[in-house]
Parts: structure tokens; C-alpha cells; sequence
């Protein structure tokens, strides 16, 4: 695939917006979008530094389609029909079960997994082919976590979405893949998780490559999927994690 038309839920913040600015690099055309349309024009500005891109900063909430629909339909009139989906929009707490009420395991749900399904719906409508379609899963998809219960089955969820629609979309020249990002620096989650410096320390010490990931490890494997490289893989979760999935790796084995 020359270059990108890439439409990114989620794009206007952490590892989804260095999604953005990988491809904004190399002059791709680029929709980003979040419920927050201030924060989306932000991000736009953001990105125009890069010259021989073009942005566009929308507002959707995922869970609401038409929206989606409507944002992805008038981006596809401006930008071009895009050749790559990126469904990167997710919501998140840490809470234990007994603190998470239907609603609050709901809307977690809503925005991760219907949220998904809602972007890659719409995106299908104006998708390109060849063209590409990219979810960000997590390693709660396949690691059950304490205080995460919401997010392990949502993202289960999203894993299985990716590989069903690579079943059903492949013969049509659509590739629907997953990447499933470790702990990534700077964003929010892992702050969350590991409040401190010293948590962070912690942490880092379990990883295989010891160090956390960064936005750009995960535009790189955006990248590549997208690309000629990635042209025979579909329904595939790629793990760009530096190890963690592996287990925890401490311990000075060298
Ligand atoms: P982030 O900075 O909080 O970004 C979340 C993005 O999603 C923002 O653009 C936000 O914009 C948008 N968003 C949230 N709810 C939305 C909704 N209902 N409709 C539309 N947009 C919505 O998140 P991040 O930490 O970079 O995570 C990005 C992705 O990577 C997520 O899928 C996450 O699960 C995954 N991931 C992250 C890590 C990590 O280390 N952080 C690790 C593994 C996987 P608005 O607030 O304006 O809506
Ligand atoms: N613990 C327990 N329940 C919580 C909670 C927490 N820390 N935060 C929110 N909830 C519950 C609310 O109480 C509510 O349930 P209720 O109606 O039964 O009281 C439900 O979640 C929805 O809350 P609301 O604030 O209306 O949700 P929202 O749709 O505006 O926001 C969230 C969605 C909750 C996921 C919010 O955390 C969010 O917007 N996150 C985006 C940023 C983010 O998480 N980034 C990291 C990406 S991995």
C-alpha cells in the first residue's frame, strides 16, 4: 500500500494520536476522532506540523453509529476513501466487581467492543480494497486481570470481532487484524496502574525487554500490517508488548 488514508477512533490522544503522527510523517491523509471535539482540533494542530499531510479533527461518540456513520461518510468525501481503519477509541477504570455496577460494565463494553464493531461497520461502507483494518486490543483480551473485568471481557470480544471479520471480509480484499499493545509510556493506563516511579520501576523489571513500550512500537506495527509487508495476515492479534504476555520475565538470567 502506497500512502496511507487512514481514519482513527481514538486518534485524539495517547498511543492512537502517534498512530496518527507516524502516518501524518510520511503525508498520509488522516481523520482523528473522540467524543471531544476541542480536544480532537488539538490533536489536528498537532499533527499539521507535518506538512504534506492533511488532517481532519472530527467528534463521534463510538457507541453512538449514526454519528460514527455520518463523521466517517463526510471524512471519505474530503479525505479520500480511506485504505486503513484504525478502531483505537476505548474507555477504561480500575475498579473490583463489587464497585462496578451493570451500567459501569456496560459502558465499558459499549465503547471497547460495540464501539469497534460500530467504527469497522462504518469504515467497510468507504473502505478501499486492498485496505487494511486495525483494532487496538489489550492484553486483558487473554490475561484476566483483578479490577478489570469490564475491560478482559470487552476486549476478549474485540479479539474475536477482528477474527470473524477476517473470515467474512478477506474474500472482499479487506484485511481485519489486531494489535494488542503492552504497557505503553506516558498514557494514562499505565499511570493508573503504576502510580509511582518506583511502581514503574517495578513493573519494567517483568518485562521481557525490559522497558515500557512507546506510542510510536505500536505506529510502527501499524505500519507494517497496513503495508505490502503485511499483505498475507489477517485475523491475527499481533502482540507488541516486549514480552509481557509471556509472563513475568524477572530476575537477572543473563
Ligand atoms: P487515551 O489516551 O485515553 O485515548 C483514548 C481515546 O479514545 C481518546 O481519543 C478519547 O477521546 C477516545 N474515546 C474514549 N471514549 C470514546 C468514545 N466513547 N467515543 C469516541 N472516542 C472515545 O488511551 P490510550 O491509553 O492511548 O489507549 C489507546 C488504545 O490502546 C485503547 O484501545 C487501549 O485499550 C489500548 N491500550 C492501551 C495501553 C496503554 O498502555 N495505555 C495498553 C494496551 C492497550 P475523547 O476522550 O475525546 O472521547
Ligand atoms: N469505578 C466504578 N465505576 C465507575 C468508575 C470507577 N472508577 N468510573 C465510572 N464508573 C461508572 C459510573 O459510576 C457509571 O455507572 P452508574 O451509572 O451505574 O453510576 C458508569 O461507569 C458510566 O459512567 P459515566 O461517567 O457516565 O461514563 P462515560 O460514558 O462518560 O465514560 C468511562 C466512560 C467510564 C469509561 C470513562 O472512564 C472514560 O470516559 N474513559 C476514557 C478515557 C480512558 O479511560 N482512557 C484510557 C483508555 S484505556
Amino acid at each position: 500500500m502506497g500512502n496511507l488514508t487512514a481514519f482513527i477512533s481514538g486518534g485524539t490522544s495517547g498511543i492512537n494520536l502517534g498512530i496518527a503522527n507516524e502516518i501524518a510523517v510520511r503525508g498520509g491523509r488522516i481523520l482523528v476522532f473522540g467524543r471531544d471535539g476541542a480536544k480532537a482540533h488539538a490533536a489536528a494542530e498537532q499533527l499539521r506540523v507535518h506538512a504534506d499531510a492533511e488532517i481532519m479533527a472530527g467528534s463521534a461518540d463510538v457507541r453512538d453509529p449514526a454519528a460514527v456513520r455520518s463523521l466517517v461518510g463526510l471524512a471519505a468525501q474530503k479525505l479520500g476513501a480511506p485504505n486503513l481503519i484504525v478502531a483505537g477509541a476505548a474507555g477504561n477504570f480500575m475498579a473490583p466487581a463489587v464497585n462496578i455496577s451493570p451500567n459501569g460494565f456496560k459502558s465499558v463494553v459499549d465503547i471497547d467492543l460495540l464501539g469497534t464493531y460500530n467504527v469497522f461497520k462504518a469504515g467497510f461502507e468507504v473502505i478501499e480494497r486492498p485496505g487494511s483494518m486495525i483494532a487496538i486490543t489489550a492484553p486483558q483480551a487473554v490475561m484476566p486481570m483483578p479490577q478489570q473485568v469490564h475491560v478482559c471481557a470487552a476486549k476478549a470480544g474485540v479479539n474475536m470481532v477482528v477474527k470473524v471479520l477476517a473470515m467474512e471480509w478477506g474474500q472482499l480484499g479487506i484485511r481485519v487484524n489486531a494489535i494488542s499493545p503492552g504497557p505503553i509510556i506516558g498514557t494514562e493506563g499505565v499511570d493508573r496502574m503504576a502510580p509511582g516511579d518506583a511502581d514503574k520501576a517495578a513493573w519494567v523489571e517483568q518485562i521481557a525487554l525490559r522497558r515500557f513500550g512507546t506510542a510510536k512500537d505500536i505506529a510502527r506495527a501499524v505500519l507494517f500490517l497496513s503495508s505490502v509487508d503485511g499483505a498475507y495476515i489477517t485475523g491475527t492479534v499481533l502482540d507488541c508488548d516486549g514480552g509481557m504476555k509471556l509472563g513475568n520475565s524477572g530476575g537477572d538470567w543473563g
